[in-house]
């Protein structure tokens, strides 16, 4: 069942993703070579407090950080570690917080000094497949028009698109119906009514499509070692217009 959000729902999730995108703001400005992930967390942890909000992912089954941290050929849901940022690393970024109930979920990917134009181009064109993606969710609309908006700008490209993860609604919880997948999928698909809150969210790899979960079980790879990027926001459906809730 998707949860359709009041005005004054939308108005605590508005609220969560203004906290969510300060933070992020803040966070872009404290990445750079030499720090670790561990540091990206610790930063976020103690911002979060001061802001008064938690941290939705930490201990979301059993996750054990504040952010996810995801370089080079992790695609998603990377744990903050010691390892010290490099020059030509790309960093993919992943948070959401739960501001007095409501919940907020958004994403991108950082270059880290100077990074290859191969890589700087994956980026871009993750980002691009966001932006079109978000055009498309307008009331009306189906989920797989956000879907068909992704795949399409991937693989013009040539580029992988994730297939085991998808985006989702948020709001009352981190992960709410429908999911979005980013690439077209057969059968029906829901139809996009004022009052959705959705996560959207490629996760584009330079190589093929596929995905592998490490040992740690939240670590998520390529299978072919390429890098790969990840842009995400929430945004909020009106029957006249659609608001992106989550800055960067
Ligand atoms: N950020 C992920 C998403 O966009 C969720 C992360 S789950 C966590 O859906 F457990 F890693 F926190
Ligand atoms: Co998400």
């Amino acid at each position: 069942m998707i949860r359709l959000k009041n005005d004054r729902e939308i108005a605590g999730i508005r609220e969560s993703c203004r906290l969510l995108s300060q933070l992020l703001g803040e966070v872009k400005n404290i990445v750079r070579e030499g720090i670790t992930t561990k540091d990206i967390d610790a930063f976020v942890r103690s911002r979060c407090r001061e802001l008064g909000a938690k941290p939705a992912f930490l201990g979301y089954d059993g996750y054990p950080a504040a952010i996810c941290t995801s370089p080079n050929d992790t695609v998603i849901h990377g744990i903050p570690n010691k390892r010290k940022l490099r020059s030509g690393d790309i960093l993919s970024l992943d948070c959401g917080l739960d501001y007095e109930g409501f919940f907020s979920d958004a994403a991108f990917t950082l270059p880290i000094g100077q990074v290859s134009a191969e890589n700087r181009l994956l980026m871009q064109v993750t980002r691009e497949c966001l932006e079109l993606a978000v055009e498309k969710a307008v009331c009306g609309n189906r989920v797989s028009d956000i879907s068909k908006a992704v795949y399409a700008r991937a693989k013009k490209h040539r580029f992988g698109v994730v297939r085991q993860f998808c985006g989702h609604g948020v709001g009352f919880s981190q992960h709410e119906e429908p999911q979005i997948p980013n690439y077209p999928s057969p059968g029906p698909s829901p139809r996009l009514k004022p009052g959705m809150v959705l996560a959207i969210e490629p996760m584009i790899n330079a190589g093929g499509d596929d995905v592998e979960v490490l040992e740690d079980d939240w670590t998520v790879v390529t299978g072919d070692g390429s890098f790969s990027a990840h842009f995400e926001h929430t945004l909020a459906i009106f029957a006249d217009h659609t608001e992106i809730l989550t800055a960067w």
